[in-house]
């Protein structure tokens, strides 16, 4: 190591701390970056070595299942600028439920629904998050990233980010190619929230006026009542998107099973189904396979109830998607980021 701003560069560094599932695997390098030129040299490091990067903001959608051979470069770019009224930059490394914190007591509305959800701002629109009738493309103006590729800073609109439900451009781009720098939100400083997703619309009810502030205490008591907290049990929320299938294929599963919850998409033609039912009737929650399980209050949700590896949750999670493909013929695809 020639230079000195790496000096904070680890060799060997256990990654239990750095993901919210909390599992035992190494990195050979890891690196947390607080300024852009420590970033530079960190990626410039890699380039010399000819190691593989891999970028982690929270590490709260992300599974290790073996060590990793190559530099983690951990994000910590900070701060939150108001451009204009509503229009926010903000720093990759912020707290995501930070940031919504800040937003709602600075008289800016839109993230309410997104409370309480895991990880940094960077990684928001890298995989579209979303919660309670509301994904964060809506919001998005602009993300800068570095380019590892071209070896250089590039903006991109919301349209070119090509968002879609949990994905963008930047999920199915090679892993490293982008690291996200900034992103740029337009909020509203009307005080108007989305009361469309059925567990909202059912604490709610009609006609009353309703505050973001009140739906935000709605998502954070929802949240807290459903999902485990990371900090508490190793996590890293659904592990599996939700399943889109034919009509054809919902109308046929709805005549074996009572009550499939489904939500149609174009015109009918396609319906998402919940993959937490399927795993739930398939019978998975409060499983257990030694030190990995299925948490209890919800079968989407994969936990390490301490000391798993990253393959213990891995082969859990095989056997899981099996048994859905087995009994109602549909292949699960993973949420979370497998390494
Ligand atoms: N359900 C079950 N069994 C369970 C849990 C849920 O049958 O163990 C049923 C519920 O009764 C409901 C349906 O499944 O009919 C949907 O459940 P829920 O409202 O909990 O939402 P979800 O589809 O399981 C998605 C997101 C969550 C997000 C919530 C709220 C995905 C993969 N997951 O979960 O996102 O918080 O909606 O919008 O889209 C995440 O991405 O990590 C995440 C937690």
């Amino acid at each position: 190591m020639n230079d000195a701003r790496l000096s904070t560069l680890l060799e060997n560094a256990p990654l239990d701390a750095y993901t919210t599932f909390g599992v035992t695997q190494y990195a050979r390098f890891l690196i947390e970056v607080s300024d852009l030129p420590e970033l530079y040299e960190a990626v410039e490091f890699a380039r010399d070595n000819h190691l593989e990067l891999m970028v982690l903001g929270g590490g709260s959608n992300v599974l290790f299942v073996r060590d990793f051979p190559g530099l983690v470069i951990i994000i910590k770019l900070t701060g939150i600028v108001r451009e204009s009224g509503t229009r926010l930059r903000i720093g990759a490394g912020e707290d995501w439920h930070n940031l919504v914190d800040w937003t709602l007591a600075n008289k800016l509305f839109g993230l309410e629904n997104l409370a309480l959800i895991p990880g940094t701002v960077g990684a928001a629109p890298i995989q579209n998050i979303g919660a309670y009738g509301v994904e964060i493309e809506r919001f998005v103006t602009r993300v800068h990233v570095f380019d590892t590729h071209l070896a250089k800073a590039l903006d991109f609109t919301r349209d070119a980010c090509d968002f879609a439900y949990r994905d963008s451009l930047f999920k199915r781009a090679p892993r490293g190619r982008y690291i996200v720098l900034e992103v740029e939100l337009e909020l509203s400083d009307s005080d108007a929230p989305v009361l469309t997703y059925p567990a909202l619309a059912e604490r709610f009810g009609s006609d009353e006026k309703i505050t973001a502030e009140q739906v935000y205490h709605a998502v954070c008591d929802i949240r807290r009542s459903k999902l485990p907290d990371p900090k508490v049990i190793g996590n890293a929320g659904s592990f599996f998107k939700n399943p889109v299938v034919s009509k054809e294929k919902f109308f046929k599963i709805s005549e074996l099973f009572d009550a499939v919850p489904g939500f149609p998409l174009e015109n009918g033609e396609f319906y998402k189904l919940s993959a937490a039912w399927l795993l739930d009737t398939a019978g998975w929650k409060g499983r257990r396979r030694g030190l990995a399980g299925v948490f209890e209050h919800h079968a989407l949700v994969l936990v390490n109830h301490g000391g798993a590896t990253g393959e213990d949750i891995f082969l859990l999670a095989q056997e899981m998607s099996s048994s859905v493909l087995q009994r109602f013929g549909i292949a699960l695809q993973p949420e979370v980021l497998i390494v």
